[in-house]
Order: structure tokens, then sequence, then C-alpha cells
């Protein structure tokens, strides 16, 4: 079948069509789920004809002899003719990517609003979405407060480290995020599989010297490598990496992953990113691996490179989430009199997307 608009002409299979109808015989009308299985559509199936009503479309279709409504406005969203198969890599369309000019407008809301406003709290997820990063302010500095974040939209995603841990200065740390010691930007957990996909961190104080906050963008950077060396680009995305995690009795953490993650379309979907645990490189080959050192060093680069950074200093009160498959976070080095003491826990996406799509009334099927 072919639907002709102005935006052009979109096909369709009649085999697609028939597993998309939306009949009740077809998908469930209180749950959506679909009720029938590939088996049960006939591999003779056809098209006999196609009529326009009003604003849907009714199509029958042979050997069932069946008629299927499709709303012409469902239709034309869900049409897949203009897409082109392409190497081209790319970021979801409302991603905005971005660097240390984001600092002045940082996304900022308060937690009472996040609570008691669903338009702010739209806007918020938006921002996470479209950012991978926000911040969350007037909170009052009380141990226990980062789990009102998680309340907002999702659950926890409880580790080896807790339901939550304390980022303070610790004697013989497990992990050296417990320490006054700088922390190159990373993103957590990367022995992990899958990675927690959220990470938030709520100040509880920070009277120190230093111990600033600083978040980079993962996916601009990986962008801005494929834009300037393909190649290197393409080591580190088509070989995978290994990365480790044993500094507390009983657990061995192993993934292997790569550093750039693509959908099966060449979608950016995670960047891999910390130093402290990668584990030795053992699968990418010998006549690749210096190719390889290279765009991995040139990664690290992009990163450490002040352009890139939004620097910020959490106060008493104050949290911030990132999108732990594209965001790295890092703390400046501290000392001097007083404490720093943060809380984190782990969430993870599906559920902040979830709702989004609910308060945007989206449709299951969009993007976001
Ligand atoms: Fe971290």
């Amino acid at each position: 079948m072919t639907l002709r608009t102005a935006d052009g002409p979109f096909r369709f299979h009649a085999i697609w069509l028939r597993d998309n109808a939306m009949d009740e015989s077809t998908r469930d009308p209180t749950n959506g789920q679909k009720l029938i299985t590939l088996r049960d559509i006939p591999k003779d199936i056809k098209l006999d004809s196609a009529i326009i009503e009003g604003s849907e479309i009714l199509c029958t279709f042979s050997p069932e002899n069946k008629v299927i409504r499709y709303p012409l406005d469902w239709l034309l969203n869900h049409a897949y003719d203009s897409k082109q198969e392409s190497d081209a890599i790319k970021t979801e369309a409302d991603k905005i990517l971005w660097d240390k000019n984001l600092e002045s407008t940082v996304p900022n809301y308060k937690i009472s609003d996040l609570e008691n406003n669903t338009n702010s709290l739209r806007k918020w997820l938006f921002d996470v979405y479209r950012y991978g990063f926000a911040k969350v302010s007037g909170m009052s500095g009380i141990p226990g407060e980062i789990f009102r974040i998680v309340d907002l939209f999702g659950y926890v995603r409880e580790t080896n480290y807790g339901r939550h841990f304390e980022v303070r200065t610790e004697v013989n740390p497990v992990n050296l995020a417990y320490t006054g010691l700088a922390l190159q930007a990373h993103t957590d957990n990367p022995y992990r599989d899958p990675v927690p996909t959220l990470q938030i961190l709520s100040c509880i104080e920070n009277s120190v010297e230093g111990g600033e906050s600083m978040v980079v963008d993962g996916h601009k950077v990986a962008m801005d490598i494929y834009n300037e060396d393909p190649q290197g680009f393409s080591c580190l995305a088509k070989f995978p990496a290994r990365f480790s995690y044993s500094g507390s009795k009983k657990v061995s953490l192993n993934a292997k992953k790569p550093v750039i993650e693509l959908s099966t379309d060449n979608e950016l979907i995670c960047v891999r990113f910390n130093s402290r645990s990668t584990a030795p490189l053992i699968d990418v080959p010998f006549k690749s691996m210096e190719k390889y050192y290279c765009a991995y060093r040139r990664f690290a680069d992009l990163v450490d490179k002040n352009q890139n950074q939004v620097t910020f200093k959490l106060k008493s009160g104050e949290a911030f989430i990132v999108d732990n498959t594209r965001v790295l976070h890092s703390r400046k080095a501290y000392s001097g009199a007083g404490k720093r003491w943060l809380q984190g826990c782990y969430a993870d996406k599906d559920s902040l997307l979830s709702k989004l799509r609910i308060l945007e009334n989206k449709d299951v099927g969009s993007k976001i």
C-alpha cells in the first residue's frame, strides 16, 4: 500500500500492516499488548483493498478476509519508507551536545517544585534526557534526602556499595572516590553489565577548600573524535575494552564492553570511561593496538580539556543527576579544614523516560 502525501509517498507492506493491526482480536484494548504471534498471520497475507474513510483507512486482508481500520495520522507517524541504511554516526535528535558554555545555564530545579508541580517535573525530566545532566536544589541537607530525587521518577538500583553510598574521606577506602584526591572525569561502574544508567549525588556538607564537582558530555567528546578521526572512533567502538573491580571482599565484577557503544543503526548509546577500573585490553588485535591507544588518549585529552568541562560547587541541600551512559563526572581535589560529605545512589533511565513519556503524553513507539 502507498500513502501519497505532500511529504512524499509512504509504502507499507501487507505483513507489517497486519502485524500492527489495532483491532480487539490483535491487541488487548486494556493493556495494549499483542494477542497474536507471527504464526497467526498467514504466510501468503495480501492486502486486497485500502479505502480512505475520513481520518481512517480501511484495509482488507486475504486470505483471512479481515478488515482493519488504521488512523491515517498513526500510519504517517509510524512510516518507515524514508529510512535509509547509513553508516553515518548520529545521536538522538532531541539530545543537545554541550561544553563549558552550559555552565551559566545549568538546568537547576527546586525539589519543592519537582514534587508539587507536574509541569516543572516534566521540564526537569526532559532536561535530564536532552542534556544528560541537571541539578536539584532547595533540600535541607539532611542525610537520606537523595531518595526524594529518585522517588520523582522511579527506583534505586542497589549495588554492592549499598542502596546508597557515602562519598567522604575514609581511612583504607575500598574505592578512591572515598579520598580527597582529585578524580579524572569518568562514568561510574563500567565493570557492571548493564551499567547503572543514572547516578545521583546529593550534598550534605561541603565546607572544604576545593571539592568542586565537574561534568563532561561524553557523547560530545565521542562525536568530536568521530569528526576529527573516524578511524580512531571506529577502534573505540569496534573493539571491546575490559573493566574490572574487586576492591572489596567477595566482589569480582568484570565487563567486556567498548568505550564507545553504538546501536545497530549507528546511534551513539553509551560511553564508558574510567581509568581506575580499566583492565588489560585483550580484545584489540595487535595491528590495531597503537591506533586504539591513540584514539583512547585523544578521548582522555578531550575529557580533560577545560572547554569541555562544566564546573560547580555543590552546597548543602543541592544535588545533581547524570545519565551515566553519557555524562562523565568528577570532583576536584580538596583539603584543609571542613568536611565534604556527599551521598550517592544509582537508578535507571527506563523509569525516568517512562515518567517523561507519561507526562508528555507520548506514544509508546516514540523515541523519547
Ligand atoms: Fe564516580
